[in-house]
């Protein structure tokens, strides 16, 4: 996927709204749930980073939400069906720490699917605590520390 654009946009963005369907369609629909049906208020102060084809589809995105000086939440990460097993997902993961760098972040934290553990393990993010439900299905939270 030499041809991948990663681009970064606010919720003021106009594709963040055909992000939202990605979101949806990739995030939401498998589990039966609705993502215009959540209060999506707090992403006005969110980062999103998405991956463009040539053509401009979308075909991935994650968000970055601050939580406090030195920590940022990856949240919402997903490659489209297709596109999946090509990298994407690895350099949206990175795009988004060199964003968390450049915030002043020193660490990374997220909630990682446990069909995606494995995927994020690969990346140096490390497991801690006990699984938990979210969204209706298993999680962990994992950790990574910015170098
Ligand atoms: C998880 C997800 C984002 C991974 O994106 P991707 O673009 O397919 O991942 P990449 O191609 O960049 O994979 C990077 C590495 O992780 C591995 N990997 C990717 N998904 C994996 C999985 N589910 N299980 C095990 N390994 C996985 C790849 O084989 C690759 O390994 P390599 O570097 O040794 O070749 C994607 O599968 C997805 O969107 N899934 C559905 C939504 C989802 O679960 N999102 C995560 C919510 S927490």
């Amino acid at each position: 996927m030499s041809a991948l654009e990663i681009v970064e946009i606010s919720s003021l963005h106009p594709l963040y709204p055909l992000v939202l369907k990605f979101r949806n369609r990739w995030l939401r629909e498998p589990l039966h749930l609705n993502l215009f049906e959540e209060d999506l208020r707090e992403e006005d102060h969110q980062t999103t980073l998405i991956a463009l084809t040539k053509s401009k589809e979308i075909v991935g995105c994650v968000m970055l939400q601050p939580l406090d000086k030195h920590t940022a939440k990856l949240r919402q990460m997903a490659v489209s069906e297709e596109f999946q097993r090509k990298g994407i997902g690895k350099k949206l993961v990175e795009a988004a720490e060199e964003k968390a760098k450049n915030m002043g972040c020193t660490h990374l934290c997220l909630h990682a699917r446990s069909t995606a553990l494995e995927f994020y393990k690969k990346l140096g993010y490390i497991g801690y605590g006990q699984a938990f439900i979210e969204v209706g299905i298993p999680h962990l939270s994992l950790k990574k520390a910015l170098f």
